[in-house]
């Protein structure tokens, strides 16, 4: 059996259906919005509903065999697992956004409010520009307007929160999109069905 975690919430829903329709159903999944556990012994899995950002966790220490993580976690967490697949949905941009009209002053160090302070660091330092890091866990398009840092790193997906609180993009980083991702030990454990997982998905990658 192959243990899979998926992201709980709506991208978590639409990579499970993509199992699904590449032969590794698990009806049972649609029929409970609390149970966290789901078995299919016939197409060989078994699933985990796992909080977005704790995917990698599970695969990195082999809770799971495989998962699906988005680019943003992995380059934020550094995991040291296989990267396998881009499924090429849960698709966004990692960017800096502020005020329409902000003007960088070099003369001042820049104030960068972010859930990712790795990504925005590395971004700022291949610049050579030092930055002030102000780490928070959400909400983060607040920052600049109450004056708490001048700009954000965080993820555009349609970019309708930076427009309706009055911030825009500034600048891409990093596209994003969910990723399959294994084990290092356990793909090897288990190459024969992770294999066939990652071959059927890429054909209804292909085929959509
Ligand atoms: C993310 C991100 C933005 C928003 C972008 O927040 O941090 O706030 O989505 O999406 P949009 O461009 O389509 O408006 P999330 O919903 O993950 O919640 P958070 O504020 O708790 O980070």
């Amino acid at each position: 059996m192959v243990n899979i975690a998926l992201p709980k919430g709506r991208l978590g829903e639409k990579v499970y259906s993509m199992f699904e329709r590449a032969g590794y159903a698990c009806p049972e999944i649609r029929e409970s919005n609390r149970k966290l556990t789901f078995q299919n012994p016939d197409a060989g899995v078994c699933y985990f509903w796992v909080k977005p950002s704790d995917v990698a966790i599970y695969v990195e220490r082999g809770a799971a065999d495989i998962g699906v993580a988005g680019k943003d976690i992995l380059l934020e967490y550094a995991p040291d697992i296989y990267e396998l697949l881009d499924l090429n949905v849960g698709k966004c941009r990692m960017c800096v956004a502020g005020p329409a009209d902000f003007r960088d002053d070099p003369a001042r160090t820049l104030r960068v409010a972010t859930k990712f302070p790795r990504i925005a660091r590395r971004h700022y330092s291949q610049r050579s520009r030092q930055i002030d890091i102000i780490k928070l866990n959400g909400s983060i398009e607040l920052a600049p307007i109450l004056g708490l840092s001048d700009v954000i790193v965080d993820i555009v997906e349609t970019g309708k929160t930076l427009l309706e609180n009055g911030l825009a993009p500034l600048e891409t980083i990093v596209p994003i999109s969910a990723r399959l991702i294994a084990n290092k030990a356990n793909y090897k454990f288990k190459y024969d069905e992770i294999c066939a997982i990652c071959e059927n998905m890429t054909q209804l990658l292909e085929q959509e």
